[in-house]
C-alpha cells in the first residue's frame, strides 16, 4: 500500500514513521509512506500557502493552487483509491474505517492548518473527510500519523502472530478484556484463577464475559 501524505511541516512525520511498527513495514516493503511539502508547489513568489479569508473574519485559509498541483501530479502518475482531508468537522475515525482503508492501495491524506483549505479544494477532490475525535488540533499532521497508523497496523505480515490485531480493543465491537502476565502473584495481587488452569475454553469464555462487561461500564455505546 502507498500512502502520500501533503503538508506544511513534513518534519512532524519524522518520529511517528521512522519507529516501531511503521518503520517496519516500510522495510518489510508492505507500506509505502511517501510526504509531499505543500509549500514546494506555490507558484507564489514568497512561496506562501495561504491567504486571508474572503467575507473576513480571522484566521488564513489554505489556497487551491499549490495544493491542486500535488493533487493532480500524484493522480497523473496512479490512480488513487481515497483523497481523504483532516478535519475536526468530519465523521469521527473508527476501527471500522481503517479496515476498510487497509484494503486500498492508494491513498493521498491532506493535513489542513489555519483555518482550513479553501472549501473548492474540498468539493473537487476530496472523497472523504476524517477527524480523530471532538477537539482542535494546530495541524491534520497529528492526526493523520494516527490515521496511518491504524491503517498499516492491519495490512497482512506487518503485525507478528503474537500482535495480531484480531484480539484488539474494538476489532469485534468490544473493548478488550484484561490481560495479566507473570509473576501471578505480585505481593498478594493475584491473576484471576481461570487464566492459569490451561483450560482454552474456558479461558475464552472468561474473556468475552469481561469483554462484554468492560464495554458495557465504559462505552455502552459501542454496544
Ligand atoms: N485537524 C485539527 N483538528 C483535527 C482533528 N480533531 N481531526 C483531524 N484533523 C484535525
Amino acid at each position: 500500500m502507498r500512502i502520500d501524505i501533503l503538508t506544511i511541516f513534513p518534519e512532524i512525520f519524522d518520529g511517528p514513521f521512522n519507529m516501531s511498527m511503521l518503520k517496519r513495514a516500510q522495510e518489510k516493503g508492505i507500506a509505502e509512506l511517501h510526504l509531499h511539502n505543500i509549500r514546494d508547489y506555490s507558484t507564489d513568489k514568497q512561496k506562501s500557502v495561504d491567504d486571508y479569508a474572503f467575507g473576513g473574519g480571522a484566521g488564513m485559509v489554505m489556497m487551491i493552487q499549490p495544493i491542486e498541483d500535488v493533487i493532480l501530479k500524484l493522480k497523473s502518475e496512479r490512480n488513487y483509491d481515497e483523497i481523504i482531508y483532516m478535519t475536526p468537522d468530519a465523521n469521527v475515525w473508527n476501527q471500522k474505517m481503517a479496515n476498510q482503508l487497509s484494503m486500498t492501495d492508494n491513498i493521498i491524506i491532506l493535513c489542513g492548518h489555519y483555518k482550513g483549505v479553501d472549501q473548492r479544494i474540498r468539493d473537487h477532490y476530496i472523497t472523504r473527510e476524517v477527524s480523530i475525535g471532538d477537539y482542535v488540533l494546530t495541524g491534520g499532521e497529528l492526526a493523520a500519523a494516527v490515521v496511518v497508523d491504524s491503517i498499516v497496523r492491519l495490512i497482512p505480515g506487518v503485525l507478528s502472530d503474537e500482535t495480531s490485531a484480531l484480539t484488539d480493543s474494538h476489532q469485534d465491537g468490544l473493548l478488550s478484556p484484561p490481560v495479566y502476565t507473570r509473576p501471578s502473584d505480585y505481593n498478594g495481587w493475584k491473576v484471576p484463577e481461570v487464566l492459569l488452569s490451561g483450560n482454552t475454553r474456558l479461558v475464552e469464555e472468561w474473556r468475552e464475559d469481561k469483554a462484554i462487561e468492560l464495554t458495557k461500564k465504559i462505552r455502552p455505546d459501542l454496544l
